[in-house]
């Protein structure tokens, strides 16, 4: 099984961005968790991030096919972008939402989600650990 990891705008910072809010793990840190964790499930990753929405719809506009699943942060694109929800949902590949805060903690305009609509789930307020935890609910969901 092969997974497609989405990571959106400015999680590239993650060890120095604002650590109070999403601590000092870094996002290669997360990814190489997430690849052991993955591995000793018998699932590969794919690992991309990227600061430019076009990015992320073209990166999903590839899964099809290709990716049983997809784990996706996509940062403040969550709360804006139309263009990579409809990528999502054209997409056809089950994909689960991760964010490391939970953003309902957060301000107002964080409580949107314009993406979650059209994911299997979401995971929120974990951390790094939240895309393991997204990673055990994308197999189980794959599997039925
Ligand atoms: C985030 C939450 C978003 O509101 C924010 O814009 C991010 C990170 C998270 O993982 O908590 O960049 O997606």
């Amino acid at each position: 099984m092969r997974i497609l990891v989405l990571n959106g705008p400015n999680l590239k910072l993650l060890g120095t961005r604002e650590p109070a809010i999403y601590g000092t793990e870094t996002l290669d840190g997360i990814i190489a968790r997430l690849r052991t964790y993955a591995a000793e499930k018998g699932v590969a990753l794919d690992a991309v991030q990227s600061d430019i929405e076009g990015d992320l719809v073209a990166a999903l506009g590839a899964a099809r096919g290709v990716y049983a699943g997809i784990i996706i942060n996509p940062a403040a694109y969550t709360h804006t972008s139309v263009a990579v929800r409809d990528a999502l949902a054209a997409c056809g590949v089950p994909a689960v939402e991760v964010h490391l805060s939970n953003t309902y903690r957060r301000e107002a305009f964080r409580h949107t989600s314009l993406t979650a609509p059209v994911c299997v789930g979401q995971v929120m307020g974990f951390g790094g650990f939240g895309y393991l935890l997204a990673l055990d609910a994308l197999v189980q969901q794959v599997g039925k």
